[in-house]
């Protein structure tokens, strides 16, 4: 069997939006019995939550939809561990371009939501400050555009 596709969803913090994004998809891939293909992970590309949990709300949201964040320690990606990636899935454009800056090439780099038959993928809007968008509107998100994802990954990327 060949090696699991290797897919690292980025955010800023690693304690909101990318820790759910991992396990939303994760948990279509499982019912799909997909899991086999896939290694998922999450990182931040800021440093400062490396080490911590995921961010309360964004775990109750977890738990809210049947899914678990109690596990989940926050990561950094830099150019340092940036090779040990197939596919990077960026919340937002900044998180692309950092990924960009640290060595990823451009056609590694898939964006969240280019899932929803758009034009341009629009961001997933960082919840962590509050604001209009909040931690339901994420996981509507995400969980709209998981389908999507996997689809592209397995006719692109897994053999
Ligand atoms: P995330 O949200 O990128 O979705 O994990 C954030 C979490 C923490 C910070 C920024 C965004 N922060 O500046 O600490």
């Amino acid at each position: 069997m060949s090696q699991p596709l290797r897919v690292l969803f980025v955010c800023l913090g690693n304690i909101c939006r990318s820790p759910l994004a991992e396990v939303v998809v994760k948990s279509v891939a499982e019912t799909q019995g997909l899991s086999d293909k896939f290694h998922f992970e999450s990182a931040g590309t800021g440093s400062w939550h490396v080490g911590g949990s995921a961010d309360p709300r964004s775990a109750s949201k977890a738990l809210e939809k049947g899914l678990t964040l109690e596990n989940h320690r926050a990561q950094q990606i830099t150019q340092l561990n940036i090779h040990d990636w197939d596919i990077f899935v960026a919340m937002d454009r900044d998180n692309r371009d950092s990924l960009i800056r640290m060595g990823a090439k451009p056609e590694q780099v898939l964006m969240m939501r280019a899932f929803e038959g758009l034009e341009a993928a629009p961001d997933v809007p960082d919840p962590y400050y509050g604001g209009a968008h909040g931690f339901e509107d994420a996981y509507q998100m995400l969980k709209e555009n998981a389908q999507g994802l996997l689809d592209d990954l397995l006719a692109k990327y897994v053999r």
